[in-house]
């Protein structure tokens, strides 16, 4: 799908695909949601909760790797460890991660190689460092088996105009088994149909407060 570089309202880049009308993060801010959405309310809300343990982190979509980006800072700031498993149906060519400079925009600067490695870094293989192991799926996330059980799960689908099956009971089911109990869900997402299929899976829901030019965002939790 042809896909067309934007500039979010922090400044920071993102992509819009056109056949979709569909941006792969909030136009009020890449940055500001991911940092938001998955970092403050995902894994540091863990953190805070799990003090000590090192979390193993899901994304579904690893699309632009901004998400996993911040969660390397997050993890080493806090001199934490962690493990990161990303699926990507459709994954961006290098030269297309190239073409979005987001490099220019990412903050800690000291940690922008690993902007660089996560790209580079083989599907199906693990990128070791010393405190993040990285591992990239390239697949189907509705089709795909994953025997892990996750702690923190970064819910980052097309929206439901884009991708409803992606908020439908079977995928959202799929969340709620490959989380371990306590297990967190986040999503910028804040549709109704979507939390009344979370808490009738059996999630603990919780509205949030979206990010900027969001009214609210969700996080489930599994229940104990
Ligand atoms: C909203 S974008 C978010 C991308 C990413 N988290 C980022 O920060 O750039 C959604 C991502 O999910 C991917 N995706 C969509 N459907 C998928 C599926 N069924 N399985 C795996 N990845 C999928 C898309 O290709 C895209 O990269």
């Amino acid at each position: 799908m042809k896909k067309k570089k934007i500039i979010t309202e922090d400044g920071s880049p993102s992509l819009y695909l056109e056949q979709l009308n569909e941006t792969y993060h909030s136009k009020n801010g890449a940055i500001t949601e991911s940092d938001y959405v998955y970092i403050n309310e995902g894994l540091a809300y863990w953190s805070n909760q799990n003090k000590q343990m090192s979390p193993k982190i899901f994304e579904m979509g690893l699309g632009t790797g901004l998400n996993a980006y911040l969660s390397y800072v997050f993890v080493v700031d806090y001199k934490m460890s962690c493990e990161y498993f990303a699926v990507e149906k459709y994954p961006l060519s290098l030269k297309e991660v190239k073409s979005l400079d987001m490099q220019d925009a990412l903050p800690d600067s000291d940690h922008k190689h690993f902007f660089d490695q996560l790209h580079k870094a083989d599907w199906g293989l693990s990128l070791l460092k010393k405190e993040f192991l990285f591992k990239k799926i390239e697949g189907d996330f509705l089709t795909l088996d994953f025997d892990n059980q996750f702690d923190v799960l970064y819910y980052d689908a097309f929206g439901y105009h884009a991708q409803p099956e992606m908020w439908h009971e079977a995928a959202l089911q799929k969340c709620h088994d490959i989380l371990s109990p306590g297990g967190v869900w986040v999503s910028y997402c804040a549709k109704g149909s979507v939390r009344r299929i979370l808490e009738k899976i059996g999630f603990c829901l919780e509205r949030l407060e979206g990010p900027p030019g969001k009214k609210e965002m969700l996080r489930a939790i599994k229940k104990v």
